[in-house]
């Protein structure tokens, strides 16, 4: 076992094994069916390795695999200690982690504890009697005197948090789906069984954990109702659960024996936490190493959290939430850089005009993040340009939130129509469906029936035109890891500060990147119109441009829509 010592100089330069890597985040269930059930499976992911490592990818998060019924497609969990079937075995997983090392890839596994399924042992205990030892493992409360629920917090997936069980009289809390139901973090015997858990896994030699609603732990132990937000009476869980006062004792406990008994890599996912307190979080000597953030992500959903709430946004505020935390950065380590992940819809649709999807778009979206300071992820499908995808009825979904959401819609007087178009935009699905490995049926995904049904765009977007075509966009995410990794401008991609550039023009997004003598420019045209630009700085070299062909003379830069150039400059 490794135990990390924290030399403060040290870390805040990196130099830790996961300081170049970029993360590949794989969602098990639609990645690859080894075995043509039409799940994808751990024996699938292993068949996919190779491109995995042809790509340049150093880390595999997993989306949950372990033991689960499914209600939240693994993210409910009711054996910690083993592998849902659908996924395969134990040692099916312990052959991922072994082949993964071969390759000098590490796995990332999921780490969900916060809640468990209500079909893990320990909830079927709690649930059996109020007496049971297992009883104060979850959240349980009197009902009101009038039988109500204890407060009026909605749960995340829609409704109340609070399940009323029966048999014994009580209500427990759910921030996510019933079925979901929170643990009880004050409870020490909890935290402990839950550490004992942590390095079960992380002894089997993983390289590193992200760590799921992680900011949920701790609750507002008065439990008192909140100003309603909606027409049931209810409103948002956030207030009373998410990032309360007394998490750090648990967040530090929880670091402290097992993440820093380890060399390896944590992300935490951690909406809503304040910039301020960045530094608490992440970095050498934060509760986690990165930590996911979600203000340039989550700008087209509105408040209230309602999909169908239409909330405009403009390229300044997308900028702004990724700069200031740039800011932040400089000085603290590395942030977690993403566009996409298996709750977002694809970040082609998200960010750019349907008419201007392509090639050009494409490549320039992976640019502007991919260089910024810290650890890029790529979401599976990502790297080909996959998009969001449209079915013709809700009954296609199989996503839990987009279910409520389309019935929520309904009830606040949205036509079936406009629920569904809320749904097309906003679900979840959009990143579940199968990976478009080929132009053969399914998408080359599986034999049997897939889960979810392939986009229809996939005879064009698939890996294997992907890799035939050189100016592909997979062929474009390589060029950018591979800046990234081996060329002579690494350190400065990966330790270099990041400084502000055109900051608040409406249709660039720019930046600098400075270390040692070394200074880049990422510029890029966000915008579908030419731009002219004239430049302070001598440019060197380019080092990338998404089109092959540029135009800089005299000092001016001719952008064409969409144009993306990494630039070494002086
Ligand atoms: C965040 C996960 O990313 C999401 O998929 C899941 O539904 C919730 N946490 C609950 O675990």
């Amino acid at each position: 076992m490794y135990y990390r010592r924290y030399n403060k100089e040290v870390n805040v330069l990196g130099k830790r094994w996961w300081d170049k890597s970029v993360i590949y985040q794989v969602y098990p269930k639609s990645f690859y069916d080894s075995n043509n059930d039409g799940i994808g499976d751990i024996r699938g992911i292993i068949e996919k390795l190779d491109y995995l490592k042809d790509l340049g990818i150093d880390i595999i998060w997993l989306s949950p695999v372990y033991k689960s019924p499914m209600d939240d497609n693994g993210y409910d969990i009711s054996d910690y200690y083993d592998i849902d079937k659908q996924f395969g075995s134990m040692e099916d997983m312990d052959s991922l982690i072994e082949e993964g090392n071969k390759r000098g890839i590490k796995i990332m596994m999921d780490l969900v504890i916060n809640h468990t399924s209500d079909e893990n042992a320990w909830f079927i205990e709690s649930k059996s009697s109020i007496d049971n030892p297992k009883r104060n493992f979850y959240i349980w409360k009197d009902p009101k005197p009038d039988g109500s629920a204890p407060n009026n917090w909605r749960s995340i997936f829609g409704g109340s948090a609070w399940e009323y069980d029966e048999n014994t009289k009580q209500y427990y809390l759910h921030v996510f789906s019933k079925k979901q139901p929170d643990l009880n973090w004050e409870n020490e015997q909890v935290r402990k069984e839950l550490y004992k858990m942590v390095n079960y896994w992380l002894d089997k030699g993983l390289g590193g954990f992200r760590v799921d609603a992680i900011t949920y732990i701790k609750k507002d132990n008065t439990f008192k109702s909140l100003e309603a937000d909606d027409n049931e009476g209810l409103a948002h869980i956030n207030a009373g659960s998410l990032n309360q006062e007394g998490i750090e004792n648990f967040l530090a406990e929880l670091k402290e024996n097992t993440f820093s008994k380890y060399d390896i890599v944590t992300v935490a996912e951690a909406p809503g936490i304040p910039r301020e307190q960045l530094k608490k979080y992440s970095g050498p000597e934060g509760f986690f190493d990165l930590l996911f953030e979600f203000g340039h992500s989550d700008l087209d959903v509105a408040e209230d959290g309602k999909w169908y709430t239409p909330k405009e946004w403009t390229l300044q505020e997308f900028k702004d939430a990724l700069f200031k935390s740039q800011e932040v950065y400089n000085d603290l380590g590395f942030g977690a850089l993403f566009l996409e992940n298996h709750d977002q819809p694809r970040s082609l649709n998200k960010l750019i005009k349907e008419e201007d999807i392509g090639l050009s778009s494409a490549k320039m979206l992976a640019t502007i993040y991919f260089l910024l300071k810290g650890i890029p992820f790529v979401y599976q499908g990502e790297e080909i340009g996959m998009t969001n995808v449209k079915y013709d009825s809700i009954e296609e979904y199989n996503d839990i939130s987009s279910i409520d959401q389309y019935n929520s819609a309904i009830r606040d007087g949205l036509s079936k129509e406009e629920a569904l178009t809320s749904v097309h935009n906003r679900s979840r699905d959009n990143a579940r469906i199968p990976m478009q490995w080929d132009d053969s049926k399914n998408a080359g995904f599986t034999k049997g029936k897939p889960w979810l049904k392939a986009n229809n765009n996939y005879k064009e977007v698939n890996v294997k035109n992907n890799l035939e075509a050189e100016d592909s966009i997979l062929n474009y995410y390589k060029k950018l890891i591979d800046l990234r990794k081996n060329s002579e401008y690494s350190d400065v991609i990966v330790y270099g500060k990041y400084k502000g550039f055109m900051e608040n023009d409406k249709n660039i997004f720019a930046y600098i990147r400075e270390y040692e003598d070394k200074k880049l420019l990422i510029l890029a045209n966000f915008y579908s119109q030419n731009i002219k630009l004239k430049l302070n700085y001598t440019v060197e070299k380019v080092l990338l441009s998404n089109y092959g062909s540029f135009d800089i003379s005299n000092g001016e830069i001719f952008l064409k829509p969409y144009e993306a150039l990494v630039l070494a400059v002086l």
